[in-house]
């Protein structure tokens, strides 16, 4: 991993790279360049929810960014900034100014404006556009996109205006070639996926560890995108084959991570469903250390196990039309029902699960199991080493960003 050398020279373009980043305590300039938008690296799958995640990491860490601005790409992003997730996420940013680079004399950009577009985007379905973002603000001038939460009550929208939301969104997938009818046996566990993720960010990422609302920036949001998904671990049959038309679904917040939460909950004894139980050493290091150096990456991997099936003793084995499960268990469910792929972003863990077609059928449970024959084990494989579930330590991240992706194949 090479170091970007000072906080003087980045570039947005920066973030959606693994490059490590400078620490800005006292502040820093980032270019967005006219390449910003024609940046390939940002129209592949995964990346942008990760370049987000970093620059909400960096931003958690400065006390005040400037944003050099070129003049196209000011133009670009102000004239549809939501197609610009990347760029909206700077926009929104509470601890940030932005300039426009006007050569020898930066004129200011005034982005209230488009701030303001951000905030109340609905998502476009005529799906010209390969990418949106639809944003919630939980500090400062708190704003919530009417697509996923009630204006009236602010709550999130019930299951059934989810489900109407994702039909809406698979079917303007009939404009590039997709079978609507076909699409439709998706909509109900994508709905369910889209509404776990999403309450989760409500629920467990809009406040910091002593329970005040997350500052500078309490940030949440869902990117929708249209990729070709490669397969992680391809069997021998589908090696070489083309990757999957799909649709990805990135859910990120700037909370406190899993890691965290679980230690939050714990330390007040608060866990919802089953009672927390880790190793008793385990439980000493947690109670003991926030996420830090001093906690072994096995146990940052552990508890994140621990959350993705917290409500797995709900669940049954053969679901009941209707029947809806509770929590990451049920998403880890619904994905295998989709033949999708779930990643995981928090702390140093960067992990996934496959259920890919072509993919090697790793980690369900047996046939013969007794309590969940066939169900998916709650576990995942680390990113970089593909097929092994042992935890490699990637660079520390702030909150966390979940995407699934869905092939419409
Ligand atoms: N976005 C998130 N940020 C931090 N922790 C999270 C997030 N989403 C889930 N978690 C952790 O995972 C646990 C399990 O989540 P879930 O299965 O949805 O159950 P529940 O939300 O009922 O606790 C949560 O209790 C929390 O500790
Ligand atoms: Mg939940």
């Amino acid at each position: 991993m090479t170091e970007l050398g000072s906080s003087e020279g980045l570039s947005i373009l920066d973030f959606a790279t693994t490059r490590s980043l400078p620490l800005a305590a006292q502040g820093a300039t980032v270019n967005v360049p006219d390449e910003y938008m024609k940046h390939e690296s940002l129209a592949s799958a995964s990346v942008e929810g990760l370049a987000i995640q970093r620059l909400l990491t960096f931003a958690q860490h400065s006390s005040m960014l400037t944003f050099v601005w070129s003049d196209r790409a000011m133009r670009a992003v102000s004239a549809s900034p939501a197609e610009y997730p990347l760029a909206a996420v700077a926009i929104a940013l509470t601890n940030a100014v932005h300039v426009q680079d006007a050569g020898s004399i930066p004129r200011p950009f005034d982005v209230e404006k488009v701030r303001e577009q951000i905030l109340k985007h609905r998502l476009k379905l005529d799906m010209v556009s390969e990418r949106q973002i639809l944003l919630c603000l939980d500090h400062e001038k708190p704003s919530l996109p009417t697509d996923l939460y009630d204006p009236s009550s602010k709550r999130l929208r019930r299951d059934d205006e989810f489900e109407a939301f994702v039909d809406d969104v698979l079917f303007a997938q009939h404009g590039v070639g997709l079978n609507p009818a076909h699409l439709s046996k998706f909509r109900l566990p994508i709905a369910v996926i889209l509404r776990e993720l999403l309450e989760n960010t409500d629920d467990h990422a809009r406040t910091d560890l002593d329970g005040s609302v997350i500052k500078p920036n309490a940030m949440r949001g869902l990117i929708v995108k249209r990729i070709m998904q490669q397969r992680q671990v391809p069997t021998q049959r589908a090696e070489g084959s083309p990757p999957l038309p799909s649709l990805e679904f990135t859910v990120f917040d700037c909370g406190v991570g899993y890691y965290d939460s679980f230690r939050r909950q714990l330390l007040r004894g608060q866990a919802r469903g089953l009672p927390v139980e880790v190793g008793s050493k385990q439980v000493d290091t947690i109670r003991a250390h926030a996420l830090g150096p001093e906690v072994p990456i096995e146990v940052e991997h552990s508890v994140l196990l621990k959350c993705l099936e917290r409500h797995s003793e709900n669940a049954i084995p053969d679901p009941r039309p209707g029947h809806r499960g509770l929590g990451l268990y049920e998403v880890l469910r619904a994905l295998k029902l989709l033949k999708g792929l779930l990643e995981v972003r928090t702390g140093r863990i960067h992990g996934y699960r496959s259920f890919l077609e072509g993919e090697l059928r790793l980690q369900l449970e047996s046939a013969s199991s007794n309590t969940r024959p066939g169900m998916p084990k709650a576990s995942l494989l680390d990113v970089k080493s593909k097929y092994l579930p042992k935890p490699t330590a990637h660079e520390m991240v702030r909150g966390s960003s979940v995407r699934f992706v869905v092939p419409l194949v």
